[in-house]
């Protein structure tokens, strides 16, 4: 029979309560062999990551860290953004970058690179990668110091972009939703993409114990805002495209592209009207149609909110068609929309 020493493993030091036995590594070969061994045998789903504390693109699943002292981990001072990566191109890099930055001057966070850098850098990570479907995450931090709440001591704010391999494909089938009793961000902080994101997995968290696949912000004043992740759209009787107004919500790279694409439903008479307006939870819950809108879905039909049937309870016709524009958009769309990664 085979014996198993445990002091040759870390792991199976783990005892109860005061017989706990913590394991402290020697030397910086030992605990990278220990890190090695954790991604031994796992599909690698994150074939790069770029850190400007590390000054390169990183190919080892184990060295893809950030310091403990970073202002972003211990104070939740930074921002992101998220690229989809679809066919080996990079859909609405620039938009993302754009809002990216926003956030960042929100937060006041100052790039450690000019926006041209920060786009380099991006396309050469997603080059690195060999990735052609995924996602590209990237953070701007107000980097690594000390512990402390102000960012005074934190010299240079720091940038790290990651690419995860991901399969999505358009959404054809419905959800349900449910109405979120977590409190919503208020506006500075929900229109800017900050990793403050507990408000959003406690809402996605409250979905899933309820048996939805997410759910829906309504604001103080009773209109209806977003979802944790995703923004949310409404077909009315009348066949009015109305999406909640982007001034206390985070103004989504997809909404607004489905905004620029769907007067072309009006040109072909399958949509009267499209625009952004206040709706009430009646309202909104009266809709023929109703949708979440987000990078990675892009368009996911809603049938069923707080158990009740949204319009017949059946994904709409308009809804998919509002799908597919964003599809092709997204596959087969204009240069300016989709950037070709030079692998
Ligand atoms: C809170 C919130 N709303 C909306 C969205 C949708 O934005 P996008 O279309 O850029 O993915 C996201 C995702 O980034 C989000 O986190």
């Amino acid at each position: 029979m085979a014996t198993h020493d445990p002091s040759s493993d870390v792991n199976s030091e783990v005892n109860d309560g005061d017989d706990f036995k913590v394991h402290v590594f020697s030397s910086s070969s030992e605990l990278l062999e220990k890190l090695h061994e954790n991604w031994k045998e796992k599909e690698q789903p994150y074939p790069a990551m770029y850190s400007s504390v590390h000054g390169g693109i990183i190919l080892d699943p184990a060295m893809m860290v950030i310091p403990i002292d970073d202002h972003m981990v211990h104070r939740g001072h930074g921002v992101f953004d998220t690229a989809i990566l679809l066919d080996g191109h990079l859909y609405e890099l620039d938009v993302h970058l754009d809002r990216f930055l926003r956030s960042a001057s929100k937060a006041k966070i100052s790039s450690p690179f000019p926006r041209s850098t920060l786009r380099t850098i991006l396309i050469q990570l997603a080059t690195a990668s060999q990735c052609r479907k995924g996602t590209l995450r990237f953070w701007l931090s107000a980097g690594p110091g000390n512990f402390l709440l102000s960012p005074a001591g934190c010299p240079k704010s720091a940038f790290y972009a990651v690419v995860i391999k991901e399969d999505f494909l358009q959404c054809k089938k419905g959800v349900k939703v449910i109405t979120c009793t977590i409190p919503m961000k208020p506006p500075l902080f929900a229109a800017m993409k900050n990793v403050n994101y507990l408000p959003n997995v406690l809402s996605i968290m409250e979905a899933e114990e309820k048996g939805a696949f997410a759910s829906i912000w309504v604001d103080d004043d009773g209109y209806i805002a977003e979802g944790p992740n995703v923004n949310v759209a409404f077909i009315t009787h009348d066949k009015e495209l109305i999406m909640p107004i982007f001034d206390r919500i985070l103004s989504g790279c997809t909404a607004l592209r489905l905004l620029e694409l769907a007067p072309k439903l009006v040109e072909q008479g399958i949509l009267k009207s499209v625009g952004t307006g206040n709706l009430t939870v009646e309202e909104a819950k009266g809709a023929a149609e109703m949708m979440y809108v987000g990078s990675t879905l892009p368009v996911l039909p809603i049938i069923m909110w707080d158990d009740k049937p949204i319009g017949d309870g059946k994904v709409g016709e308009v809804t998919m068609a509002l799908s597919d524009l964003v599809w092709d958009d997204m596959v087969a769309g204009p240069e300016t929309q989709r950037l070709s990664v030079p692998y």
